[in-house]
């Protein structure tokens, strides 16, 4: 059965160019509940080890560079189907692929700068939400 939860970031670029209402908003909007949410920023340290999986990606080092540049917001959302709804929410890594009125569509600059992360999969939002938040910060 999916689980009813998933987490994301609003990533820097999207915090320093302003969006954190607007794209509150359209989470909200399609239906997710806010059930932790903290504005912080992630050390390289932490960035590397959150996103290790992508660890033998060229991409890797640009990627926990870039994610530890600056301010974001964590939370763990709420809804039926969340992993799957918020994924369509969101549209594809690539901004230029991502459908039309999806967040990445709106407010993403490229693939690397791509406004916001979402969990993959049931056991990674597990994962995810527990590497940012205590049991007793998330509000059910
Ligand atoms: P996210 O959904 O947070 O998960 C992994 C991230 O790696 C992804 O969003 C992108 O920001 C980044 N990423 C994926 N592919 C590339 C790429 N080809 N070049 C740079 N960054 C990438």
């Amino acid at each position: 059965m999916a689980s009813n939860r998933t987490f994301t970031m609003i990533k820097p670029d999207a915090v320093k160019n302003g969006h954190i209402g607007a794209i509150l908003n359209q989470i909200n909007g399609a239906g997710f509940k806010i059930i932790a949410m903290k504005y912080t920023k992630l050390s390289a340290e932490k960035a590397g080890e959150f996103y290790a999986v992508h660890s033998e990606r060229p991409f890797y080092g640009e990627l926990v560079e870039f994610m530890s540049s600056g301010p974001i917001v964590a939370a763990v959302l709420e809804k039926d189907n969340a992993v799957d709804d918020f994924r369509t929410l969101i549209g594809a890594t690539n901004p230029s692929e991502a459908a039309e009125g999806t967040i990445r569509a709106n407010y993403a600059t490229s693939i690397g700068e791509n406004a916001v992360h979402g969990s993959d999969s049931d056991d990674n939002a597990k994962i995810e939400s527990d590497f940012h938040f205590a049991g007793t910060e998330m509000f059910a």
